[in-house]
């Protein structure tokens, strides 16, 4: 695999000199002054007294009626605010308008091609109450279920907010998902109505999500109607003239919106109400339908995004550029934000679009102060050399974050350094779609970092690392895991309670299984390590390792393939497939372009295989089990470790022949 010279930093050597002199970084002095914590109050008053600190924290809502109780925990089962009624659209719409911030802008919102839009709160609540109302028209009634495959456009927030308002449980799916991946979420859900787009812009060209959209429909019986709104127009139908909609199935969005439909009240929920739905991947094939619930879920948002964050509402603007598919946009670019009446920027496309100044023109422009991004990002601006922050006046940002993966300390310290200039804390937070919001970070005005360490867990939060018998370690290496409920947690798994209690449960009896290894340094600094299961981390989003390869044995020339991660300098991990082949089959690199373009159509573009590796044999162990650490040593080159456990030895060998001939490489 090439040796990809990322990281290449400032010219005079600064940030070497950086990682090389400093281990740890404190606050700025110009930063901790203006913080929101400024010392350790939150974790003290949390320690004294848990249950009243995150009452404290949900008091901070809106709520219909109060709560009896603050958490009831039967593990694996938690019920949090019980008897309190809430409604999400109502805290983070109707409240704000009431407090008098309706002109307050809530999204800048940028298309990929340049268009532009502000929507301010008062013209949010006023979408979504008609779009609430359009949906309850379609039949959309409390409980229901709604899917939404969208672009980054401002209807998908509107959507969302609208089926909260409802009470209907939204399940968003990533729009780079295919059509397969979609009508199986569908169908898990059982899903009454579909909002979508005809298309989205990436890159200069047309995701064709309404295109995918048909497809998907043909195997989804539960849905009745799809609202589909115009992004693209006559370019989203290669066959000329708008996309195609179906008599009686298919509405455009603008049709229903005018005239006016009945505007919808926000309907009072219960705090264990389904809030969403949010498929992930785990160690099988099939996607786990995480559920998140009503009142905890968006105290623990409300509370992290104000803390972690520093938000000062009334001065920031506040830029999460993840999408809004994956469960960081739900948290971090709708319900956080709007329930803390924060202004915040969305941005449709890539970084690079039309030039690789996009991101900083953005943050210039809008006088972005806080930013939100990936390590997978960061890591390819560094690839780009300074010359793009260059010339962009980012003197408005002051907080920097970080999601998704590990953040390696280059990364970590020229993204302080090139692009917060010094003068920003930068917060590495760690968390999963399961956790629902933020755990592992470090408070900023408080927390002294060191570069790549998600440093402690939140106020409220328990976090330690266990060894294989479940016991805590104080220094070195194991399991991370969480050792008490949280508001934010997970429910179950969408119509499979075994298989929640069976995943997160029972590895450690009494913790919460993370599915992470984690380190504990000498001063009790959490370092994250990554995966130890099968699922895969590429560019921050989950990918499981039997996903791909129940894809790949899907095509015809296909007999068995075994799929590992490798580590990628730029995307964290790369997806690695090693396939044999069925007699007679293709085994050239064209039809290596063929079995990638399959998985893509069956997952989508971030499972595509970087690299796929024809054998005529897997490793295997006598009793028929593929050996993936085998021919992940392979796929990185290493120094093969045991391998007497093999039916086969001679079969390694041949496959890494094989892996330095002709990897059929990207
Ligand atoms: C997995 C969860 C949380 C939103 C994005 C991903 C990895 C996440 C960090 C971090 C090290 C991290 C973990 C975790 N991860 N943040 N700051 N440091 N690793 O959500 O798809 O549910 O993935 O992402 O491995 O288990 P997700």
């Amino acid at each position: 695999m090439p040796d990809d010279p990322i990281g290449a930093p400032a010219e005079d050597g600064a940030i070497e000199e950086l990682l090389r002199e400093e281990r740890s970084f404190p606050p700025p002095e110009s930063f901790r002054s203006q913080a929101l914590v400024s010392d350790r109050h939150l974790y003290d008053e949390a320690d004294q007294d848990w249950e009243g600190f995150w009452a404290a924290q949900a008091a901070q809502l809106e709520w219909m009626e109060p709560w009896k109780s603050v958490c009831e925990w039967e593990l694996p089962f938690a019920k949090w605010f019980t008897g309190g009624k809430l409604n999400v659209s109502a805290n983070c719409l109707d409240r704000q308008v009431a407090a008098g911030i309706g002109k307050r802008v809530a999204y800048y919102w940028e298309g990929e091609p340049g268009d532009r839009r502000t929507i301010t709160y008062g013209e949010l609540l006023e979408e979504v109450e008609r779009f609430a109302g359009v949906l309850y028209s379609l039949g959309v009634r409390k409980g229901d279920r709604v899917a939404i495959y969208m672009p980054m456009i401002p209807e998908l927030p509107v959507a969302m907010l609208a089926c909260a308002r409802i009470g209907a449980a939204h399940s968003v799916v990533f729009g780079g998902f295919s059509a397969d991946a979609l009508s199986g979420r569908i169908n898990d859900a059982e899903a009454k109505v579909l909002v979508t787009a005809d298309g989205g812009w990436r890159r200069g060209a047309v995701v064709p999500l309404k295109a995918n959209v048909d497809l998907a429909l043909d195997q989804t019986p539960s849905i009745q109607h799809t609202v589909v709104v115009q992004r693209v127009g006559e370019k989203a139908n290669p066959g000329g003239g708008l996309v195609p909609m179906r008599e009686g199935r298919d509405h455009w969005y603008h049709d229903l919106m005018s005239p006016s439909p009945a505007r919808r009240g926000p309907e009072p929920m219960d705090s264990e109400d389904l809030l969403y739905l949010l498929y992930t991947s785990g160690t099988t094939a099939k996607p786990k339908g995480i559920m998140h619930t009503t009142g905890g879920y968006l105290t623990q948002v409300t509370y992290t995004h104000r803390y972690v964050f520093d938000l000062h509402p009334e001065t920031d603007v506040y830029w999460c550029a993840a999408d809004i598919g994956w469960v960081t946009g739900h948290s971090y670019i709708v319900y956080g934000p709007l329930a803390n009446g924060a202004t915040s920027v969305i941005y449709e496309g890539t970084p690079d679009y039309p030039d690789k100044d996009r991101w900083w023109e953005i943050v210039e422009r809008y006088k972005v102060s806080i930013l939100y991004a990936a390590p997978t990002a960061i890591r390819t601006f560094m690839k780009w050399g300074t010359s793009y922050p260059e010339g962009r006046d980012l003197s408005s940002l002051r907080l920097l974050g970080s999601v998704g993966e590990p953040i390696n300390p280059e990364a970590w310290v020229w993204y302080w350094q090139v692009i917060g200039g010094g003068r920003c804390p930068v917060v590495d937070t760690w968390w999963q779609t399961e956790t629902g919001g933020i755990m592992i970070s470090p408070l900023p005005g408080v927390t002294t970092c060191k570069p790549g360490s998600a440093t402690f867990p939140l106020p409220g939060m328990g976090a330690e690392v266990v060894d294989d018998q479940g016991k805590k370690v104080e220094r070195g290496g194991g399991y991370l895991t969480l050792t008490r409920p949280w508001p934010g947690m997970l429910r179950g798994i969408y119509g499979d309670p075994e298989r929640y209690r069976e995943t997160y449960w029972s590895r450690f009896p009494g913790r919460y299984f993370a599915g992470d290894g984690a380190k504990v340094d000498e001063d009790g600094y959490l370092w994250l390590l990554g995966r130890i299961d099968d699922v895969m981390n590429v560019s921050g989003h989950r990918v499981s390792t039997t996903e791909v390869e129940s894809a790949l044995v899907d095509h015809p020339s296909v007999a068995e393939a075994a799929v590992v991660g490798m580590n990628d300098p730029l995307t964290g991990q790369a997806v690695i497939a090693f396939v044999t082949p069925k007699a007679g089959a293709s085994r050239d690199s064209a039809h290596g372009e063929v079995l990638r373009q399959h998985v893509v159509e069956k997952i989508g573009p971030i499972a595509r295989p970087k690299a796929i590796i024809f054998t005529d044999d897997l490793p295997k162990t006598r009793s028929g089990k593929i050996m993936r650490r085998l021919l992940r040593d392979v796929a990185e080159g290493r120094h093969l470790g045991d391998t007497t456990t093999l039916a086969d030895p001679a079969v390694v060998e041949e496959i890494r022949e094989r892996a330095m001939q002709s990897p059929a490489e990207e």
